[in-house]
């Protein structure tokens, strides 16, 4: 049993209060690799911005979750090294399927998880998180529980349609749990192919597909109804279309990818969001800028000339997050 307190590591209680009362949102990076967890730490440190490093099932087959956990230890240092003398790092299991993992992962020095009981029936996904809940307290780690499902095929995350949260669960849901914050489903999806172009209009001004906006209504129902707790938004990554091209320029084929406007991201940062789930975006940043340097210098070899540009784009785009749409820096 380790403690991520010895690590160096916070729960996400704390940091989701000040959020909240502050108006914005913590950015919530998944991590696979080392280049990933550089850039993250780098962008959070010099906008001195609290992080959640997430750590999905994906993750932890590709990477292992030993080496992950070791590997957040270390970005406590790393920060540290930077120069930030208090830390505000979060390492996070995301989308939990068991209870036997999210103990193992609190068991391992995780300081949050997730279950992800949204797809089952919603006795049972009480009566799992309950469970989760009741052991990770113990340790004072906090857990994300979710209600309503998200549309989007991911590879260890899918369900074919969304079904919004139905407000009129989360106090039932929240008060039997005891769970220290809320994923919802609003209209976001987990990947680069958020909707349909059908679904879409063509802005007249840009040329760009708009896609249907986000529920707001369900969001505002849901604080009515839990005022101040901890609303947690996944498949929030924009798919910026400057990576989209890029990755088309140079012999990717990615036809109609479309995330979620920044601006409907920034006005759910403001609200009791105060956590803001992207994944897809880094992994964007980092194809792009991978398939320039092979474009471009084809007889290059060497890794780290073309993961040291693919970290530089991810630093880019996690500060811009930080700064332009979750309005988290100057925190620490
Ligand atoms: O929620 C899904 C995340 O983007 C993680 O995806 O399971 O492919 O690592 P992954
Ligand atoms: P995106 O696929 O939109 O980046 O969402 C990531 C996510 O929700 C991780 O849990
Ligand atoms: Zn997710």
């Amino acid at each position: 049993m380790v403690s991520y307190k010895e690590l160096g590591l916070v729960n996400t209680r704390e940091m989701f209060a000040k959020a909240i009362k502050g108006g914005y949102a913590i950015p919530a990076f998944n991590f696979n690799n080392m280049e990933q967890l550089q850039a993250i730490v780098k962008a959070s440190v010099e906008t001195k911005s609290p992080v959640i490093l997430q750590v999905s099932k994906g993750a932890r087959n590709y990477a292992n979750q030993t080496l992950l956990r070791y590997m957040a230890e270390g970005a406590v240092q790393y920060a540290k090294e930077l120069g930030c003398e208090n830390p505000q790092i979060v390492l996070h299991l995301d989308h939990g399927d068991s209870f036997e993992l999210c103990k193992s992962c609190v068991d391992l020095g995780f300081s949050s998880v997730m279950i992800d009981g949204s797809h089952l029936p919603y006795e049972e996904n009480v009566a799992l998180t309950k469970k989760v809940v009741e052991y990770a307290h113990q340790y004072d780690v906090t857990v994300e529980g979710e209600l309503g499902v998200l549309a989007g095929v991911e590879d260890e995350v899918s369900a074919e349609h969304h079904t919004y949260t139905n407000p009129e669960e989360v106090i039932d849901f929240s008060t039997r749990t005891g769970c220290d914050s809320l994923a919802i489903s609003i209209g976001t999806s987990h990947g680069a192919y958020k909707f349909k172009p059908e679904q879409c209009h063509v802005d007249p001004a840009t040329g760009r597909l708009v896609p249907p906006p986000l529920a707001f209504d369900v969001l505002d129902a849901v604080m009515e109804k839990l005022p101040g707790f901890p609303i947690v938004l996944h498949g929030s990554s924009s798919v910026p279309q400057e990576y989209v091209d890029m990755i088309n320029q140079y012999g990717g084929k990615l036809e109609a990818a479309i995330g979620i406007p920044e601006d409907e991201l920034r006005k759910a940062a403001k609200s009791a969001v105060c956590k803001i789930n992207i994944d897809s975006d880094s992994r964007l940043a980092m194809t792009a800028a991978i398939r320039k340097v092979f474009a471009e210098k084809p007889a290059e070899f060497d890794p780290r000339k073309y993961l040291g540009p693919a970290r530089d784009e991810m630093e880019k785009l996690y500060k811009h997050k930080i700064l332009n749409v979750l309005g988290s820096n100057d925190k620490l």
